[in-house]
């Protein structure tokens, strides 16, 4: 069986899953809005689109297209302009980090044209995106059960899940960044009071010793170690901490059901005030969301 995908974005999540795509023997149509990337792509055999007309053309009925886009206005435009070329039977997944209540709104708007619609939570970062993701499915089980080899095919084993009706899947990834910007905040303050101490520290080796056996020991933990092996003292880094809507979106939600969530709450404001106050907690971060998520650091 040949196994065809579309996909619509190709930045540093699109791109690196498209090839993951490609390494799994995916026949791979592929438009990204800026020309370059999906030139880039081509040479590493998808069948480049130039246009979501051309994409859709290119790809066989019924369709699976994926959308690895910016939450927001890029999604709701793009499916805006999918909708003309698409037909009954049609399956579009939005594996951003789009709000879930958008998704069940585009799952019912697509629904009422026969268009089915899965919102897929995608974890791991771009090194997970190149070669075994993290992924939380909402939508109709019945639809996930259709393509369930797809999500297979670009996951780690035991890395993906069906979790229910419609919004279920980036409900669960909005919580997990939640959890995520905690996490960050926490390692990030720890290792700032280790910096104001009055002893030599070797940051590196800190981290590696509790990567060994301690309870605290994760993934993250190891980023942190990478982190200090390129740049032990954070040389150059500017502190402060970008980001997208999740974490804002976790926390009114949480807020609305009577839940604290005070360590976010705190990781919130921390990344707010880091537009102004920089600190070698925030310097971390940056560092640490360089190195799993490629975004971009800012140098001093
Ligand atoms: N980076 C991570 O670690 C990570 C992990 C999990 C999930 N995510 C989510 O996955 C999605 C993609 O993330 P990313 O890191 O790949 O972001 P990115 O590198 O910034 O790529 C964004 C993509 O969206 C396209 N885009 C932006 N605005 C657009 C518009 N108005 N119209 C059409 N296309 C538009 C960009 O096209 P151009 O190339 O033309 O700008 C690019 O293809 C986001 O929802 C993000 O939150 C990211």
């Amino acid at each position: 069986m040949v196994k065809q995908v579309g996909i619509i974005g190709l930045g540093k999540m699109g791109f690196n899953l498209s090839l993951n795509l490609i390494d799994n023997d995916y026949s791979l149509v592929a438009y990204n809005r800026s020309i370059e990337k999906t030139k880039q792509l081509a040479k590493k055999g998808a069948s480049p689109a130039f246009s979501i007309q051309d994409l859709a053309q290119k790809l066989a009925s019924p369709k699976i297209i994926l959308l690895m886009l910016t939450a927001g206005k890029p999604v709701e435009e793009t499916i805006a302009s999918l909708i003309p070329h698409l037909k009954k039977g049609d399956i579009l997944i939005d594996g951003g980090n789009s709000y879930f209540k958008d998704s069940i709104a585009r799952y019912n708007l697509l629904k009422k044209k026969g268009i089915d619609f899965l919102d897929m939570g995608t974890s791991g970062g771009t090194e997970g995106a190149r070669h075994g993701t993290s992924l939380t499915i909402g939508g109709e089980k019945e639809i996930f059960k259709k393509i369930e080899f797809l999500f297979r095919d670009i996951s780690v084993k035991d890395g993906y899940v069906y979790l229910g009706k419609s919004g279920a899947g980036h409900y669960a990834k909005m919580i997990h960044n939640a959890i995520e910007y905690s996490m960050l905040e926490s390692y990030s303050e720890g290792f700032e009071v280790l910096e104001k101490s009055p002893y030599d520290f070797n940051f590196k080796e800190i981290a590696k010793v509790w990567n060994n056996g301690s309870i605290i020991r994760s993934h993250i933990l190891s980023l942190i170690e990478n982190v200090f092996t390129k740049n032990p003292e954070l040389k150059n880094i500017d502190g402060i901490i970008g980001g997208g809507e999740t974490g804002t979106w976790a926390y009114k939600t949480a807020l609305s059901q009577k839940v604290e969530f005070n360590t976010l709450k705190h990781s919130l404001q921390k990344r707010k005030s880091s537009e102004k106050n920089q600190s070698f907690s925030t310097k971390l971060i940056s560092a640490l969301r360089n190195e799993f998520g490629g975004h971009e650091i800012k140098k001093k």
